[in-house]
């Protein structure tokens, strides 16, 4: 199946990439996987991640100092076979993805000598002529928001395997582990390395919940766990799924919250079909956030008001989501054309990564949050001192930090497809 599946993957990239060719009147296009970089002044690499536009054409993690020349023929791999007693050479992977590639092992540079006239470039400088065709790069960005079924499996998979880490670290979490026991707990299920996430795992108990990229890990045992936000994912074929969990201990008014911040992600996520305007999603979670902190004795501002002052950005200052592919944060979310138009994102929600109306098979995250962050509420006293917030009440959840929930969505013109749900209630 997955043979089949990448096999219509290649020649839809095939496809965009000749329009590519014949659009900016070039022979060839050469991509960059990259190469490995150093610490300063140390013999030590940092992880290695392909470059995304190499990655896409590959059913395996794509090696430093690999290039892939599209042409009008069977396209090329450029494999790193250089000879080094000090590492391991990387076996080319076996299987049927190689019938569609001519496959040239190189230890040097000579290769390029048999490219021809009219050459563009992408990727990180490797090679002493060429430099990025940026132009080139936009257009190719463009078409990249809209998954192939290859990709969209792939992102499947990724997501599957992060849904076993997120289980793992709950259970640990309500034995009472650290914040870095959870993280080992989710590495272990997810069977992967700390360099082989997609992004740094975000796992914060109780205030930590409250810092949005939140990367320490504490080992100290929490002395009374109350909440538990998860904020990781998986890679598959260099695909990431990226979802975030938040977990409570306790029957209370902020388990209640979290609830309700499910209820209102669920009704996000059943609007995120073809046509729908994604900054209207964010507006709408906006008010439904202006919902919860009312509903929930948080602030006695009707919506409408809290709208008009902003209230609700004080405690949900994050965009709703973005697109997802080989880059958790996906290229071409602002782009509204191949030649590169942008539409930014409004002024009162600078963070939003996504402007460009959703299409099917693009697939994005929906990850609405609600934090007691003290440095916005500080903000929020000072700004608008008409606030209508309860502040000893919010002083009381100051202590569970927030909640963010963030799920995995594939865009379809009825009902879009909730890959993070779907692979939840596939456990056990
Ligand atoms: N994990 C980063 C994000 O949710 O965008
Ligand atoms: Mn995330
Ligand atoms: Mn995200």
């Amino acid at each position: 199946m997955e043979n089949a599946l990448y096999a219509r993957h290649l020649e839809t990239l095939l496809r965009r990439y000749r329009v590519a060719l014949d659009e900016f009147k070039l022979d060839a296009i050469v991509i960059a996987a990259g190469t490995l970089s150093y610490y300063f002044k140390d013999d030590n690499s940092h992880p290695f991640k392909a470059f995304s536009f190499a990655q896409q054409w590959f059913p395996f993690d794509l090696p430093a100092g690999s290039y892939v020349v599209i042409k009008r023929d069977k396209p090329e791999l450029i494999w790193p076979a250089k000879q080094d007693f000090w590492h391991m050479l990387n076996a080319i992977p076996e299987g049927e993805w190689q019938h569609h590639w001519l496959i040239t092992p190189a230890d040097s540079n000579a290769w390029t000598s048999s490219l021809p006239n009219k050459v563009a470039y992408l990727g990180p400088a490797s090679l002493p002529e060429y430099t990025q065709h940026e132009s080139l790069y936009t257009w190719l960005a463009f078409d990249r928001a809209i998954k192939t079924p290859y990709e969209i499996a792939c992102l499947e998979e990724a997501t599957r395997i992060a849904t076993l880490g997120h289980h793992a670290a709950q259970q640990a979490f309500s034995q009472g582990a650290s914040e870095f026991e959870v993280h080992l707990a989710y590495l272990a299920a997810t069977q992967q390395d700390a360099s082989e996430t997609p992004y740094p795992n975000i796992v914060g108990i109780n205030e930590h919940a409250a810092v949005l990229h939140y990367e320490q890990k504490s080992r100290q045992r929490p002395f009374r766990p109350l909440t538990l936000l998860v904020d990781a994912g998986a890679s598959h074929h260099g695909y990431a799924s990226d979802i975030t969990r938040t977990t409570t201990l306790l029957n209370d008014d902020f388990a209640a919250l979290v609830e309700g911040m499910d209820t209102l992600e669920q009704h996000i996520v059943s609007q995120a079909v073809t046509g729908t305007s994604f900054v209207e999603l964010h507006y709408q979670t906006l008010a439904g956030v202006a919902r919860l902190l009312n509903q929930h004795g948080i602030c006695r501002l009707s919506v409408e008001e809290q709208l008009i002052k902003h209230i609700p950005q004080y405690f949900f200052p994050h965009g709703l989501g973005h697109l997802l592919g080989l880059q958790v944060h996906d290229v071409g979310g602002k782009q509204h054309s191949a030649k590169g138009d942008i539409v930014d994102s409004p002024k009162e929600s600078p963070f939003l990564r996504l402007t460009r109306p959703l299409q099917e098979n693009m697939v994005i995250t929906i990850e609405p949050g609600l934090y007691f962050i003290p440095m916005l509420l500080d903000k929020m006293r000072a700004e608008q001192p008409q606030h209508g917030c309860d502040m000893e009440k919010i002083e009381s959840l100051l202590p569970y930090g927030g909640i963010r929930i963030e799920d995995n969505i594939v865009i379809h013109t009825e009902t879009p497809r909730n890959l993070t749900r779907e692979a939840f209630s596939k456990l056990n």
